[in-house]
């Protein structure tokens, strides 16, 4: 039977289990992305490192795993992490467990091969005693040396980011925390990321273990120190986890998510996860943070299978009638006025099955509610944003959707419909909308090769 549910431009192991994308880094051949994969299952367990090969960030060939699970320090899971290039050769530091400490493993020039360092762990313990949680490293360059941040957490307090520096790689000196939350009911940060942007703030990513979301702060950065302002979702959605950046030589900073499966028994279908798009984060002309796909993605554009400017749409009304896919790339801008705005995904001819991105004119709110394609109820969004042109970026690829509002926000989620025929759109209104423009294209697989597609049929 046809998997309806995998993705085609999202990157993904053929079969089995994966979360975090870890270590992003550009070689010669390319950007190299690894991920925390099973090699023996659809479930979480055996930790290692899955890997991929991207010339252009959005076509991908699919690798043998980097790293697996085996020496002493690292015999329950080769965990999160980061990779740098140092001398010309990528070197990844992970997290070992159990118990968790940090290591390094050093590749080949072409990242073909990965040989753990004979001296590992090189962090053998955290700098504060008794904390289990001590995991995902993630390195910056500063004043010719490398800093990582590492996650950690204060029971009943809060978690906490710490920051290491180190000439080496090998020798790391302990430098203090970069700065901790204060939330006793989310007290591990995961993968904590750390971007740093021209006008000399820095934004910080952390992943909360209990809240299973991730959250933003900005603010000054200096010295390792982090003096961050509040808190904010990074993504809206329920399935976007445990992101991990690489700066490009352009500049521009990308991040790739965990796209979780939100409704349990999945592992029957033979593989869990799949991995966001690219997006770029960046810092907008009004300072604040912006979040949008990377341009790349044009690349993986097929055919254009509809576009039309300067129409009003009613409720009851459908314009984009008889247009289908499960691969699909659409573009909507409008003006947002007290009417909200609807878009149905995935919709079977009647109805009975579709996922519902809506974006609530009354409130300014962005929403998804995928409960009626096999997916979570009611997702999240609201927010406050100004009336007047708003443009809405989705991307639908399988049982993946991903939006973005305004190169402002992002909400992703995930649905899963079981009739062949939920592949339909619909746009329609509570009132009226007027659009400005909108374009829908059908997208292209990421695989080059047949063999990578991996499209159970
Ligand atoms: C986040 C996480 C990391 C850890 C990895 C293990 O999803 O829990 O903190 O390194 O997954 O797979």
């Amino acid at each position: 039977m046809k998997d309806l549910h995998r993705g085609q431009f999202h990157l993904q192991p053929e079969t089995n289990w994966m979360n975090d994308p870890n270590g992003p880094v550009m070689l010669k051949n390319g950007l190299h992305m690894f991920y925390q994969y099973n090699p023996l299952g659809a479930q979480w367990g055996n930790m290692s490192w899955g890997h991929a090969l991207s010339k252009d960030l959005v076509h991908w060939k699919r690798l043998e795993p980097a790293l697996l699970q085996g020496e002493s320090y690292d015999k329950d899971g080769v965990f999160s992490g980061c990779c740098v290039v140092k001398d010309g050769l990528p070197h990844i530091l992970y997290t070992g467990v159990n118990p968790q400490v940090q290591c390094l493993a050093v590749g080949d020039a072409l990242g073909e091969s990965f040989a753990k360092y004979a001296g590992n762990p090189v962090i053998a313990a955290p700098p504060v005693e008794g904390m289990a949680d001590f995991r995902d490293p993630f390195a910056w360059e500063e004043n010719g040396q490398t800093y990582i941040v590492v996650g950690g957490g204060y029971k009943g307090e809060g978690g906490v980011a710490f920051v290491y520096r180190s000439h080496d790689l090998k020798d790391w000196e302990y430098l203090g925390e970069l700065c901790r939350g204060n939330d006793p009911k989310n007290d591990v940060w995961e993968c904590p990321n750390l971007l740093h942007f021209a006008d000399g703030s820095a934004l910080l990513l952390v992943s909360l273990m209990d809240h299973q979301a991730v959250y933003a702060m900005e603010g000054a950065y200096e010295g390792g120190k982090l003096t961050p302002g509040k808190p904010y979702r990074h993504d809206l959605g329920d399935c976007y986890y445990a992101p991990n950046t690489i700066k490009l030589a352009d500049g521009r900073y990308v991040g790739f998510g965990w796209l979780k499966e939100t409704v349990s028994g999945r592992e029957n279908a033979g593989w869990q996860g799949m991995m966001s798009l690219p997006r770029e984060i960046f810092k907008k002309r009004d300072g604040t943070i912006g979040v949008r796909p990377v341009k790349e993605l044009k690349k993986l554009r097929l055919q254009q299978l509809y576009e039309r400017k300067n129409f009003t749409v009613h409720s009851g009304e459908n314009p984009l009638k008889g247009i289908e896919g499960r691969q699909l790339e659409i573009l909507v801008t409008f003006e947002a006025g007290a009417d909200s705005l609807y878009l149905e995904l995935l919709k079977s001819p009647k109805g009975e099955e579709k996922a519902i991105v809506t974006f609530d004119g009354a409130i300014g709110g962005l929403y998804a509610d995928c409960s009626r394609a096999g997916g979570a109820a009611e997702e999240s969004g609201g927010m406050t944003l100004a009336g007047g042109r708003n443009t809405m970026h989705v991307f639908v690829d399988g049982s993946a959707i991903e939006v973005f509002l305004n190169e402002q926000e992002s909400l992703s989620t995930r649905a899963y419909p079981l009739r062949e025929d939920a592949c339909g759109l619909r746009l329609h209104a509570s009132g009226a909308v007027r659009i400005l423009s909108i374009e829908v294209y059908e997208m292209d697989s990421a695989y080059d090769l047949e063999e990578d597609k991996g499209a159970a049929e």
